[in-house]
């Protein structure tokens, strides 16, 4: 089946995706974009966090043909050219990333949190992160990332007032 989206701000077409084939599958094999971890393809890890039209969705359980016009960002899209994004670079700071194969999920997921929470509670981020499984940090330094992410963001929004 034919497949046409946008992801990442470009229009993109795959020919060739079979009716079952996830999301997650159709950009990692067929776009090229191996940002999106593939770590328990049914929903219970977080690791393939993508936005589908502005809402953060596991790409493992989304069709690749439910993608058909819609707007997808994946982690690749949160950058500015080589420029990390904050939350990006927040993670690399607090040393919140061991293996990093949660990393990617993590970091969608808290690029959403900030969204609608620019001054998140620590309840409030343990709850918007906990479809998000990492087995190597014991989280707090996770949410170190997400507060230094936080007051870098807002800084940022300040200054360019
Ligand atoms: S790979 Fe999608 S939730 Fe785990
Ligand atoms: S850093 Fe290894 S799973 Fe999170």
């Amino acid at each position: 089946m034919k497949i046409a989206c946008t992801v990442n701000g470009r229009a993109r077409t795959v020919d060739g995706a079979w009716e079952g084939e996830s999301l997650l599958s159709v950009l990692r094999d067929r776009m090229q974009l191996p940002g999106s971890k593939n770590a328990c393809e049914q929903g219970e890890c977080g690791s393939c966090s993508v936005y589908m039209d502005g809402v953060l969705v596991c790409a493992c359980l989304v069709l690749g043909g439910q993608a058909n016009d819609r707007t997808i960002v994946t982690i690749e899209g949160l950058a500015t050219g080589t420029a990390l994004h904050a939350v990006q670079q927040a993670f690399v700071e607090a040393g919140a990333v061991q293996c990093g194969f949660c990393t990617p999920g993590l970091v969608v997921a808290t690029h959403d949190l900030l969204a609608r929470f620019p001054e998140p509670s620590v309840m409030q981020i343990r709850e918007a992160l906990a479809g998000n499984i990492c087995r190597c940090t014991g989280y707090a330094k996770i949410i170190d990332a997400v507060q230094l992410a936080a007051r870098r963001i807002a800084v940022d929004e300040h200054s360019a007032r």
